[in-house]
């Protein structure tokens, strides 16, 4: 007889449901001339001196453990890194190498949330916020964040959804799914809210160096805001290492110790030679004023013109993204719902995009498109969408 797994498994975990992406990628894996826009990854290969790097720390036995937080050489040059991009100074104490950007925002909420804590999550927003809180015993509260403000959350919204249980806020900016950001003023006045408050900030900047037209500024940045902020960062992204599971985390002493603690007993550290190529990343960058970053970051915003355009003239109104490699165009002129319209999207035309719903309720109306697709898909997609539209219409 096999085994009963009822009543064994955790009721909190079965509630959650299976991310709202992967069901789209497994019907896509099945069709030869799928278009996929709905990947959020550089479709980059990581720049060759980077794997060279990680295969010469291979090669010359660097294959033990590192100390917890990272390599010593890695937090400097985190360090210097964040000085320099963002002004923001950090301690190597102060900062913790981690497995992805994901499992820096597990370690921020694990670290500050305790059972019926309300977490402030901007809606829509990247879908591992909820899912996460969830697993601590903490209580989500979207924010839905509106296409007529460009997808930012107002200081007025953030004071509404407070409670006396709100401890915490996370701030996802450069956006996905939206490509929305904050500038410097626009942060300045939710500060004002989130201090008046006393509230924690989990700041994901993940997307960071992928802004255009306008640098990042960091919410932690601001006056009064380093201290009750955690910053999550790493190199997913901008450097095209999604594969090698590296980012980091920085954080005031407080926390960053209850941080590390977490991440010793669960993770240990980081793949060492995913951290002898992100340290190569950062040192060639230093010499070479971020070279990898920028031709990447100047080829995305050369899609991005032509999708926003794209979409545009076909009458899917969208918001100009500025951060981020997705678009998020609004889909309600052809009276079909998000999933339905990713669904037929993908049946008829055989492309595929994410639905706006997988990233919160607030998506609905909306799909999800990645640029971070050559230009040659992102025209052939273009004109497949085209053609679905007017199958509609006729
Ligand atoms: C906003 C955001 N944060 C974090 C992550 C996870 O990044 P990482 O690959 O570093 O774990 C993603 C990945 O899509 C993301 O979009």
């Amino acid at each position: 007889m096999s085994f009963n797994w009822e009543n064994k498994l955790s009721k909190r975990v079965e509630a959650i449901p299976p991310s709202g992406i992967r069901k789209f990628f497994d019907i896509v894996q099945t069709m030869p001339d799928a278009i996929s826009l709905g990947v959020g990854e550089p479709d980059f290969v990581t720049p060759w001196h980077i794997r060279e790097s990680a295969i010469e720390s291979i090669r010359s036995g660097e294959t033990a453990y590192t100390s917890n937080a990272g390599a010593p050489k890695l937090r400097e040059a985190i360090s210097k890194y964040m000085k320099k991009r963002f002004d923001l100074e950090y301690a190597l104490n102060q900062i913790i190498v981690t497995v992805g950007a994901s499992e820096a925002i597990d370690l921020a909420l694990r670290a500050i949330i305790e059972p019926g804590d309300e977490v402030i999550i901007p809606d829509p927003s990247y879908v591992s916020y909820m899912p996460n809180v969830t697993l601590v015993n903490g209580v989500s509260v979207p924010v839905p964040t509106k296409a007529e403000n460009d997808f930012r959350i107002t200081a007025e919204e953030i004071e509404k959804a407070i409670t006396p249980k709100t401890k915490a806020i996370i701030m996802p900016y450069p956006n996905n799914p939206t490509g929305a950001i904050m500038g410097k003023s626009h942060l300045e006045e939710v500060a004002k809210v989130i201090i008046k408050h006393d509230l924690v900030v989990i700041s994901d900047e993940i997307y960071a160096e992928l802004t255009y037209g306008q640098k990042h500024v960091s919410i932690a940045s601001v006056d009064g805001m380093k201290e009750r902020t955690i910053v999550i960062n790493g190199f997913s992204k901008a450097f095209a290492m999604t594969g090698w599971r590296l980012g980091f985390v920085c954080a005031p002493d407080e926390v960053a110790k209850e941080m590390l603690k977490i991440h010793q007993y669960v993770i240990m550290c980081a793949s060492t030679m995913s951290q002898a190529a992100a340290l190569e990343a950062l040192n060639k960058g230093f010499e070479d004023n971020y070279a990898d970053i920028e031709h990447m970051h100047d080829d995305y915003n050369m899609r991005r013109r032509v999708i926003y355009r794209s979409l545009n003239d076909m009458g899917l109104a969208s918001f100009e993204p500025k951060g981020a490699f997705y678009i998020f165009p609004c889909i309600k002129s052809t009276g079909l719902t998000s999933e339905e319209f990713a669904q037929r999207l993908l049946k008829e035309q055989h492309v595929a995009v994410v639905p706006g719903t997988a990233f919160g309720p607030s998506g609905e109306g909306f799909v999800r498109c990645s640029y971070a697709s050559s230009l040659k898909n992102i025209n052939e997609a273009m004109a497949r969408i085209k053609k679905f539209l007017e199958n509609l219409n006729a």
